[in-house]
């Protein structure tokens, strides 16, 4: 039996990001997600990895990637696609907050599209500086807040999107949180894409424990 957690449920938003999301792999997000895993190997953890369309993108040198993911529809998707991976996926029922990892057991954390909406972002930074090993880096696909007019505009519709997008803030300064939490963040970079709220800018790339 899997563990049960204090969070959401079967949700809408689960059932309607596994419609939308190929959809957005198809307007460019595919390339970003390449980008994200690549040059990786050895032990990955992907945290909160929704339906699992990051898993065909791993390089063959991960030897394993531990994918955390607390939504069960969410997960049985994931599961499909983690049968279809040329790396071994393991499809794991945790959260952010507390990773089913020793200390210093990941080659990397890989954070795609997920701090915008896990509750406890320092406590889910903390869990992935514990399990990674020296030297280990956490990577970065995350729509944080934008800049002016924007960002104005992200606060004020952060209550009604957060509520329609399964708990997603479109306004958290997560390169700030990052920082705060330890590491380097000089490895990243933010972006517009697409031009459209909530999914710009977009910070991605590589940090590493200070
Ligand atoms: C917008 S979806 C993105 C899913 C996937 N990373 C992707 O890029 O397609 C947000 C994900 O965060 C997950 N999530 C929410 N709270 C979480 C938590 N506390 N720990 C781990 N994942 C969480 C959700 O279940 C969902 O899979």
């Amino acid at each position: 039996m899997e563990a049960s957690h204090d969070r959401i449920d079967v949700s809408l938003f689960a059932r309607v990001w596994v419609m939308v999301s190929p959809v957005l792999e198809r307007v460019g997000l595919a390339t970003s997600r390449r980008r994200l895993v690549s040059g990786l190997s050895g032990t990955v953890v992907e945290v909160g990895a929704g339906s699992g369309v990051t898993f065909e993108h791993y390089p063959p040198e991960v030897a394993r990637v531990v994918a955390v993911e607390p939504d069960p529809h969410l997960r049985a998707h994931a599961r499909r696609y983690a049968a279809r991976a040329r790396v071994h996926v393991d499809v794991v029922d945790a959260v952010a907050e507390a990773l089913p990892l020793a200390d210093g057991e990941a080659d990397a954390v890989v954070f795609g599209l997920v701090l915008c909406t896990v509750p406890d972002v320092p406590a889910a930074l903390a869990e992935a500086r514990r399990v990674l090993a020296p030297g280990g880096e956490l990577r970065l696909l995350e729509h944080v807040r934008a800049e002016g007019r924007l960002g104005r505009l992200a606060d004020r519709i952060a209550p009604v999107w957060s509520r329609l997008g399964g708990g997603c803030h479109p306004n958290r300064d997560t390169g700030q949180t990052l920082s705060e939490a330890g590491f380097d963040v000089s490895g990243l970079r933010t972006r517009s894409f697409p031009p459209v709220l909530p999914l710009t800018p977009i910070l991605s790339g590589s940090a590493r424990r200070r």
